[in-house]
């Protein structure tokens, strides 16, 4: 599927609402999004500010994601990213995380790392990452809230300018306790 990227703007907050709002996030920890908590957080500056980018995924000129991208001053980007569900399971999410780490580490230079953070059963998420050259990095066990009292292992993944630049995937030596 071919998808464009269109900057968010705070006008179009209305639109923004009505597409959150109408899908389910599973594996977030709130999955249903409530219409006035994203006008407000609109209102306040939550979608742009000066580190802080959203941008519509479009194909045929119609939305089928959002990215917001965020903590963009700092040394290390982060960013969250949701299909919808009519369109997911076609390429978007892939096309949409090497579009955004080509945008941050060209955008931002002193971004030096691009850190994204998923539920350990997210598997879709997480063959995205792998796919567009992300490592795991990280394991943080029952740290995921869930539904009911549920908690879930979460799982990091992050990319380094370096390897982005060069086309390699550098993975942390995990075996590094002493014998
Ligand atoms: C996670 C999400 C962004 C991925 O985007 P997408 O457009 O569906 O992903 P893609 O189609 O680009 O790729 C999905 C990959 O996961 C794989 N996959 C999907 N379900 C899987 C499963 N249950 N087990 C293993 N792999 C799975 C697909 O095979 C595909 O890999 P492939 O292209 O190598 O075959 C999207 O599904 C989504 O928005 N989900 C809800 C919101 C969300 O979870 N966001 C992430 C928050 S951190």
């Amino acid at each position: 599927m071919d998808v464009e990227f269109r900057r968010f703007d705070v006008g179009e907050a209305d639109e923004l609402a009505g597409f959150l709002a109408g899908e389910t996030w599973p594996y977030h920890g709130t999955a249903r999004v409530d219409r006035d908590s994203v006008r407000s957080r609109a209102a306040g500056g939550f979608y742009d500010n000066a580190s802080t980018r959203t941008f519509w995924i479009t194909a045929g000129g119609s939305a089928v994601g959002v990215v917001r991208l965020f903590d963009l001053e700092d040394d290390t980007a982060m960013f969250d990213l949701r299909v919808r569900a009519a369109d997911r399971g076609k390429g978007v999410g892939q096309r949409a995380v090497r579009w955004l780490t080509a945008y941050v580490f060209t955008e931002f230079p002193a971004a030096h790392r691009i850190e994204g953070t998923t539920r350990q059963d997210n598997h879709a998420m997480r063959a995205v990452f792998r796919r567009c050259g992300y490592a795991k990095e990280a394991h943080y066990r029952q740290s995921w809230p869930g539904d009911g009292g549920a908690r879930y292992d979460a799982v990091g993944y992050a990319i380094l300018r370096d390897d982005w630049s060069t086309a390699t995937v550098t993975v942390p030596d995990f075996d590094d306790e002493p014998a």
